[in-house]
């Protein structure tokens, strides 16, 4: 019997690791997936097979996931409930789907993951692996009623690993919980769960990891260029950059001058709201760039369609539907979308801020002598047609207020 267990190295995949082992009486794999969450990797091989795991996979998946998830992602310009850049959201489905791979691969008869009953990232989980594997099955600890029995508080977790002789970090437990990738740093739970509490205060200044607070960012500004081609960031300030280099630089400048911190209440999908903290330097800056870039080479209609999108697209990344069938009718749409967004964004950083410094494109569909207000050299647009096209809009409209009164319209 194999199980492939999701493993962070921390003390609940630790505790989990054991656990399995004790009662499927299974050889655990632990797969932990290098999506950027930087030093959260060192000393994980040696600890998971102090832990008792049989097999230890550490795959380095950053080009992978900045290339397939956080790029197409970016093209559709999503944003979830109007500020949540979905970096959490996006990285379940390749961890899934790696784990998957190695499931197979190794002749597992299941997987497990240390998400808990009450979150996101279970659904995420489980429906990429119905996705792609119905045929495996998945074990999720925090949801079986004999684990959460026996492991009620941390205080219970920590004995059990002293009793097991599982090497525990001797790290004061923080008041939050973290999670990080290459796109963002989430932080929930523990003092997060009031709303009212103010972690842009001072006091909270430690538990941020990628940025400086803009009050702190440097009193100068700073430009950047980004360049696109069909919808992707290919170079920064000139210099052509792989999707994970223009991650890496951008997380780099944005967390610098204060960049991409957002404080929200957001809804889960299983029910309920949530208080979340996300630091996403770079994505923020590229989130920005990238719609810049569109406002000047985009079709108007082509670009209400896509936006009109939006929100659909990044309710099916949040809720987990990366694989399914929805989400890659719209990435098609999406990337025929992207096909003239190309040029270049200059942008300026202000403690905090992205301010738009100049864009350009050789496919660019601004023409300044069409918008312009002085005498139009091109004679595309004669203002004389302008007098029809409005009379034609306002018939509905006059032909109702004469029928209802203007006073039903709000007049
Ligand atoms: N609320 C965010 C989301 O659902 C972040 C979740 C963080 N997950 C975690 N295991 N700490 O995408
Ligand atoms: C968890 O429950 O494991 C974290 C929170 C979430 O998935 O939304």
């Amino acid at each position: 019997n194999k199980i492939v267990l999701a493993y962070s190295g921390g003390l609940d995949t630790s505790v989990i690791l054991t656990w399995l082992k004790e009662t499927y009486d299974a050889e655990i794999i632990t797969f932990t997936a290098d999506i950027g969450q930087k030093e959260e990797l060192d000393g994980l091989e040696e600890k998971a097979i102090a832990t008792g795991a049989s097999k230890v996979y550490i795959d380095d998946l950053r080009d992978e996931f900045a290339r397939d998830f956080i790029y197409p992602m970016f093209q559709a310009g999503a944003l979830y409930e109007g500020q949540y850049l979905l970096g959490t959201s996006i990285a379940r489905p390749l961890i899934a789907k790696r784990m998957v791979d190695i499931a197979r691969k190794e002749g597992a008869i299941a997987i497990a993951h240390g998400a808990t009953g009450k979150g996101n990232d279970q659904v995420r989980f489980e429906l990429t692996a119905a996705s792609l594997a119905p045929d495996i099955q998945v074990i999720a600890p925090w949801r079986s009623e004999e684990f959460r029995a026996q492991f009620p508080g941390r205080a219970e977790m920590i004995a059990y690993a002293e009793k097991h002789g599982i090497p525990v970090q001797a790290s004061a437990a923080k008041s939050y919980s973290m999670d990080r990738n290459l796109l963002h740093i989430s932080f929930e739970s523990g003092v997060l769960e009031d709303p009212w509490f103010d972690a842009s205060a001072d006091a909270s200044k430690d538990m941020y990891v990628l940025s400086v607070s803009p009050e702190d960012a440097p009193n100068e500004a700073e430009m950047v260029e980004l360049a696109f081609e069909q919808g992707d960031c290919v170079a920064i300030n000139g210099e052509q950059m792989s999707p994970l280099q223009v991650m890496e630089t951008l997380n780099e400048l944005g967390g610098k001058h204060g960049i991409g911190r957002i404080d929200m209440v957001e809804n889960r999908f299983v029910g309920m709201k949530s208080r979340g903290v996300y630091e996403t330097p770079g994505g923020t800056i590229l989130f920005t760039a990238h719609r810049k870039m569109e406002s000047l080479t985009m079709d108007r209609e082509v670009m209400h369609l896509r936006d009109s999108l939006i929100p659909q697209y990044s309710s099916i990344v949040y809720n987990g539907f990366w694989f399914a069938p929805e989400r890659l009718a719209i990435q098609a749409l999406v990337a025929e979308s992207q096909k003239h967004v190309t040029g270049t964004v200059r942008l300026k950083l202000y403690k905090g801020n992205i301010i738009g410094a100049g864009v350009q494109s050789p496919l660019s569909l601004y023409n300044p002598d069409i918008a312009t207000m002085e005498a139009d050299p091109s004679q595309a647009y004669d203002q004389n047609d302008a007098t029809g096209f409005i009379h034609l809009h306002a018939l509905r409209l006059k032909v109702a207020s004469g029928v209802h009164g203007t006073s039903v319209h709000g007049a």
